[in-house]
């Protein structure tokens, strides 16, 4: 999966992340949030420029992560700029070096990367179980939306005891719903 997205060339990847980008802004669950964390896509990840920004200008509440590598924990981060101050963090991704926490109790959508996702919204992530344990910790209060491309969708992704799923996965070709799929 991952050589596969290494391979994406560039005009496909920005066509599919616009059109994940279209599907995502339409969701209830994305509309109607009022506090949004947003992971920023790295190395060929489906990015969520488009959506910070959407979301900034909409007036809600925008954290990204930080990776507390220490405590092997997220930290939903308060940004009001995209994608001006951040710098690259823990494992390169772009982080704000200064932030307020946002309460995990107050997030009412969650837009989760992972490397592929299986009908069932069950995630293959880098193996650090940051999201896992981030998802668990903040319950299912916020809608977890995933963001993938199609080719990263598959029969099963093999889930253990602690995976946690997301409740729809969104593509550039469709949105794969956890209740309505098998
Ligand atoms: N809720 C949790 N509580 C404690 N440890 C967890 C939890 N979720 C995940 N982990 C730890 O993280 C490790 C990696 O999780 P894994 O699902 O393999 O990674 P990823 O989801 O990033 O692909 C697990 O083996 C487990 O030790
Ligand atoms: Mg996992």
């Amino acid at each position: 999966m991952l050589a596969a997205r290494r391979l994406l060339d560039p005009l496909t990847a920005t066509a599919a992340e616009a059109a994940v980008a279209r599907t995502v802004r339409e969701l209830p669950a994305f509309r109607q949030a009022r506090c949004l964390l947003a992971y920023v896509g790295v190395r060929n990840e489906v990015g969520t420029g488009a959506l910070i920004r959407a979301a900034l200008a909409a007036g809600k509440t925008v954290a990204v992560p930080v990776t507390d590598r220490a405590r092997q924990r997220l930290v939903p981060a308060r940004i009001t700029t995209y994608p001006g101050g951040l710098e690259p963090g823990a494992f390169g991704i772009p982080e704000p070096r200064h932030f307020e926490e946002v309460a995990g109790a107050v997030l009412d959508c969650i837009l989760v990367p992972g490397v592929a996702f299986d009908h069932r919204g069950f995630r293959l992530g880098f193996g650090g179980g940051y999201y896992d344990r981030f998802l668990h910790r903040v319950g299912h209060r916020a809608a977890r939306i995933g963001l993938a491309y199609e080719f990263q969708i598959c029969p099963t992704v093999y889930p253990g005891p602690h995976d946690e799923a997301v409740d729809c996965v969104v593509t550039e070709a469709r949105v794969l719903d956890r209740r309505t799929s098998r």
